[in-house]
C-alpha cells in the first residue's frame, strides 16, 4: 500500500482476546492463542510496511490481578512466542527488546527474554519493543529512582535532569517517541501505555477485536495516520 507518511513508531494496545474467545464459546486463553497469531502477521506486516518501531501491550502492571491461571498463560505464551520466533526475527532483521518491570518473571521466561535480545541485538530493520509487567507510570518511577541515584551519589546535580536524560532511562532508551498508538477492541484509552513516549501520539480506537485485528486494518489506521497534520504545539 503507498502511504505517503508512514508512522515511524507505531505501538498497538491489543485489546479484545476475551472477548471474542467468550462470543465463540471458548477459554479467555484460547483467545490470547489466536491473539499471538495476530502478533505473528502484524508484525510481519508492520516490518513490511516500513515501520521502524512497533511497541505491542501485552501484559501490564494491573493485569497481576486477573485469574492466576490466566496471567500464567500470558507469561507462557509470550515465552513460547519468543523461543518459537526468535530465529524468524533474526532472519528478517527484527530486534526485540523486553520493556516493562522485568523482576517479577520467573526464572526461566527470564532466560527466554535475554536469549532472544541478545541474538537479535544487532538487527536494524525494525526494533520489536513487547511490553509485558509494563505501565508508564511505573516506568517513570524506575528512571526517577534511576536518577536519583546519580544525583545522590554525585554523578550528576539536579540542573542536569533535561527531557532527554529522562528519555535515556526509560526502558524504550533510544527509541524515537511513538507517532502513533492504535488501541482494538472498541474502548477509548490509552491505559498508561507509553505516557511519556506517546506524549504527542495520534489515536487510533478500532472496534475490530485483536484476534481479528489483520493487514486491512493495519492499513486503515496508517491511512487514518497519514491524513494528520502533526503540530507538536506549533501553529501550522
Ligand atoms: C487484552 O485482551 C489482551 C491481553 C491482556 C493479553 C495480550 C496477549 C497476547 C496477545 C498474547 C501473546 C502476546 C505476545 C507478545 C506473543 P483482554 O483479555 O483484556 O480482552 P477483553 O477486553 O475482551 O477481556
Amino acid at each position: 500500500m503507498d502511504i505517503i507518511n508512514m508512522p515511524a513508531h507505531v505501538g498497538i494496545i491489543m485489546d479484545g482476546n476475551g472477548r471474542w474467545a467468550t462470543a465463540r464459546g471458548l477459554s479467555r486463553t484460547e483467545g490470547h492463542k489466536e491473539g499471538a497469531n495476530a502478533v505473528r502477521r502484524i508484525i510481519t506486516h508492520a516490518r513490511r510496511s516500513g515501520v521502524k518501531v512497533l511497541t505491542l501491550y501485552a501484559f501490564s502492571t494491573e493485569n497481576w490481578s486477573r485469574p492466576q491461571a490466566e496471567v500464567s498463560a500470558i507469561m507462557e505464551m509470550v515465552g513460547k512466542y519468543l523461543s518459537k520466533e526468535t530465529s524468524t526475527m533474526v532472519e528478517n532483521g527484527i530486534r526485540m527488546r523486553l520493556i516493562g518491570d522485568k523482576s517479577r518473571f520467573s526464572k526461566s521466561l527470564l532466560g527466554v527474554i535475554e536469549h532472544s535480545e541478545e541474538l537479535t541485538s544487532d538487527k536494524e530493520d525494525m526494533l520489536l519493543q513487547i511490553a509485558l509487567n509494563y505501565g508508564g507510570r511505573d516506568e517513570l518511577v524506575r528512571a526517577a529512582k534511576k536518577i536519583a541515584s546519580l544525583v545522590a551519589e554525585g554523578t550528576i546535580s539536579p540542573s542536569d535532569i533535561t527531557e532527554k536524560l529522562i528519555s535515556d532511562n526509560l526502558d524504550t532508551k533510544g527509541a524515537m517517541d511513538c507517532d502513533l498508538i492504535i488501541r482494538t477492541g472498541g474502548e477509548k484509552r490509552t491505559s498508561n501505555f507509553l505516557m511519556w513516549q506517546g506524549a504527542y501520539s495520534e489515536l487510533y480506537f478500532s472496534d475490530v477485536l485483536w484476534p481479528d485485528f489483520d493487514e486491512d486494518e493495519f492499513d486503515r489506521a496508517m491511512q487514518f495516520f497519514s491524513q494528520r497534520q502533526r503540530r507538536f504545539g506549533g501553529i501550522k
